[in-house]
């Protein structure tokens, strides 16, 4: 319900949109994109082969690290997607997977990233639920907007509220080269 909310606010609906999922996990945010291109990218083997299982025409699933994406993949995309994914890692890992998405845009390309947030006006619900989550890195919007590289400078990055029947802020930014 929320990411459905999310990528139909934030993913454009151009036909053959060249989408990089990096960490698509078993890739719950495929469905919710319609006609795209569709390549996902994971590090968990596992993952790779029940997304294998359930791949649509035109869609790609790889196994591999994306600190080691420029050096393989050769390809560009007009969307990277990391959809909960900076919340998994410290901020020396997220700086450097947001520094190899960069090559990976094409000129009119961006970065959209997906992640829970802490903010000040936070019920006690939903703290609660923010510190039950597996992400031991849940930022407020500072913490992440302070991982962003010089070499995605153009950032638009917003917090949304009240998008599900929990309470749990999501924090989106779009970022361009
Ligand atoms: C919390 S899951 C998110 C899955 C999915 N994107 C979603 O929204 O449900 C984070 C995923 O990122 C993957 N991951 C973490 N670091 C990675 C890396 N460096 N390269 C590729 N995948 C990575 C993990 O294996 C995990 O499946």
């Amino acid at each position: 319900m929320i990411k459905r909310k999310l990528l139909e606010r934030f993913l454009p609906t151009t036909p053959g949109l060249r989408v990089l999922d990096i960490g698509c996990g078993p890739a719950p945010d495929r469905d919710l994109m319609g006609e795209v291109e569709w390549t996902g990218l994971e590090l968990n083997e596992k993952y790779v082969r029940y997304v294998e299982r359930r791949l649509r025409r035109n869609d790609r699933i790889l196994l591999g690290d994306v600190a080691k994406v420029p050096e393989f993949l050769g390809e560009v995309f007009d969307v990277v997607l990391l959809s909960g994914v900076l919340h998994h890692l410290t901020d020396e890992q997220a700086q450097g997977v947001l520094e190899n998405c960069s090559p990976l845009l094409d000129h009119d390309g961006f970065v959209l990233t997906i992640d829970p947030v802490r903010t000040t006006g936070a019920s006690r619900l939903e703290r609660l639920l923010l510190d039950a989550d597996r992400g031991n890195y849940i930022r407020d919007k500072t913490g992440y907007d302070r991982l962003v590289p010089s070499s995605l400078g153009r950032v638009e990055s917003s917090v949304h509220h009240g998008l599900g029947w929990l309470p749990q802020a999501q924090r989106v930014s779009v970022l361009r080269r």
